[in-house]
């Protein structure tokens, strides 16, 4: 099964370099590849999977409830209940936000993200330009919701809702946009995404310096997983809308234990001198970790065959030391007699529960 973020059905080019340059002694294993390590109930199970993988409670609001603002909340049921679980759903509402925002003087410059007009209505969005560092406008009614729906798909006009398909419906005017085509749809959230400010790092920047867009990858292929639902619904019941292939608004992120493992592929290199080494890879379309405040943990322990422990060591990866695409970190350990290396890798966020998260624990075995 290819990794949920690739298009072909072949190995992506860098992990298949990365494979076919493992020495003998060298094995892998990269995370994520089998669909074994995702869990029945996987979102990336594929099309037509609904049933999301449970989140983990990292102490931040996990819903926005009050949605009856929204101009589509009638008649886009399906949509708006994936979306109200998003971080962009929450981006006003989110109480770090709050808190960060009432100790800055210029509120001015931390609202065009968190409550922004439609992008269209501010952004000269051509898809494929590459640079992008006009922010967007904040709006001043509806803060409540976020990054919503309008902010999105709203075309200039401010009537036309820009979309994938360009369907006819008298419910409102639409047009076919290639901002909402997955090939070119990190347009659409590069505005938001390219800027460091206050505790968030422009990840956007390092998906374009490294090309990933080349290498047929778009922001929504990996955080927004296909799924096949109808897009509209009617309040009165009356209407039946069809099922069609579309991408979910729940947004995956560092809350989905799966989709974190999906950052990382480890393998591990074994010598004759009975000593070992745990190499971490980034996969992700861009750095990692991606804000100030969260870390990455391993913790690595080399035992025997009879699970004796030989050795042990961490390998941390936060805003300094952090992994760039396809980046590696190393970790030696040595001991005589060494069989595996047992590994567990654990999330950190501060102010965001206790002490984070284990979301991946691995045996690799030495042989
Ligand atoms: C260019 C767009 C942009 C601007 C301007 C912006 N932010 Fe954000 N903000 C974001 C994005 C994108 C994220 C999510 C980053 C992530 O999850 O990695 C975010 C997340 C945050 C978070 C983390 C929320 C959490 O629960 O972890 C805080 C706090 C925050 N921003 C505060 C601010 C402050 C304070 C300012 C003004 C100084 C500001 N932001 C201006 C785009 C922006
Ligand atoms: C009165 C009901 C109604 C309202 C209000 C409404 N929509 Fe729609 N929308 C529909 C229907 C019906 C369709 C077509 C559904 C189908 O054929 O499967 C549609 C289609 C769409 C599409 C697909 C566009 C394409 O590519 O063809 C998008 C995107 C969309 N709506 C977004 C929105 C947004 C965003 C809002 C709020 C600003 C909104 N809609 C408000 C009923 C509505
Ligand atoms: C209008 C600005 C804006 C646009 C456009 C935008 N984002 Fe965001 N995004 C944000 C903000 C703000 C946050 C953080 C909200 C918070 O936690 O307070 C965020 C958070 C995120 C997160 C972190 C999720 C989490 O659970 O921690 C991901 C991933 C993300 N966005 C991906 C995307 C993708 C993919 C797109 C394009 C389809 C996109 N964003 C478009 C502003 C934006
Ligand atoms: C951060 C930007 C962003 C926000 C906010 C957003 N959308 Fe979308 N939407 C997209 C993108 C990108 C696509 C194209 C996904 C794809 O490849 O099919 C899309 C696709 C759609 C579609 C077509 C079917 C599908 O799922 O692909 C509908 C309908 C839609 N959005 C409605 C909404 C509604 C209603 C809301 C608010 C509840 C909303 N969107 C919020 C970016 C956004
Ligand atoms: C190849 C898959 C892939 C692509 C392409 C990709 N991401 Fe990610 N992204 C991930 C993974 C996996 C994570 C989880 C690791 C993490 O949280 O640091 C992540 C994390 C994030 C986060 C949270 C960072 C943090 O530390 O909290 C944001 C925000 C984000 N991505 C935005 C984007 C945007 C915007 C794009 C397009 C410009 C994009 N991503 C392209 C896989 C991808």
């Amino acid at each position: 099964m290819p990794l949920p973020w690739k298009r072909a059905s072949t190995p992506e080019p860098s992990l298949r370099r990365g494979l076919l340059c493992l020495p003998p002694l060298l094995l892998a294993s990269a995370l994520g590849l089998g669909p074994a390590r995702l869990g029945p109930a996987s979102q990336d199970a594929g099309p037509g999977s609904t049933a999301p993988e449970a989140r983990i409670d990292d102490g931040r609001t996990s819903r926005l409830e009050d949605v009856s603002a929204s101009a589509c909340v009638g008649c886009h049921a399906p949509v708006l209940e994936e979306w109200r679980e998003s971080a962009h759903a929450l981006a006003w509402k989110d109480e770090r936000y709050q808190k960060a925002l009432s100790k800055v003087r210029r509120e001015e410059s931390c609202t065009g993200c968190h409550i922004p007009e439609p992008l269209s209505s501010s952004l000269p969005l051509a898809p494929g330009a590459s640079t992008r560092t006009t922010r967007p406008r904040a709006r001043d009614e509806h803060k409540q919701l976020g990054v919503s729906c309008s902010a999105c798909h709203l075309a200039a006009d401010g009537a036309t809702v820009l979309g994938p398909f360009g369907l006819e419906t008298d419910a409102h005017p639409t047009r076919r946009d290639p901002r909402f085509e997955v090939e070119t749809a990190s347009a659409t959230c590069l505005p938001c995404h390219s800027t460091t400010i206050g505790p968030v790092i422009g990840v956007g920047k390092d998906f374009i310096a490294s090309d990933q867009e080349g290498l047929g990858l778009s922001c929504t292929e990996c955080h927004m997983p296909p799924i096949r639902r109808p897009i509209a619904s009617d309040p009165e019941g009356q209407i039946t809308y069809p099922e069609r292939r579309g991408r979910s608004h729940r947004i995956l992120g560092p809350r989905d234990p799966a989709f974190l493992r999906r950052a990382f592929s480890l393998e591990v290199e074994g010598t004759a001198q009975g000593s070992a080494t745990l190499v971490v890879t980034n996969r992700a379309g861009h750095r990692v970790p991606g804000m100030t405040e969260r870390r990455f943990v391993f913790r690595a322990r080399l035992v025997d065959a009879h699970g004796t422990l030989l050795d042990e060591g961490e390998l941390v990866l936060d805003t300094r030391a952090y992994l760039p695409v396809e980046g590696t970190r190393q970790l030696t350990l040595s001991g005589r007699g060494a069989a595996r290396i047992e590994v567990d890798a654990r999330h950190e966020a501060t102010g965001l529960g206790r002490g984070g998260h284990v979301f991946l624990t691995d045996v690799l075995a030495l042989d």
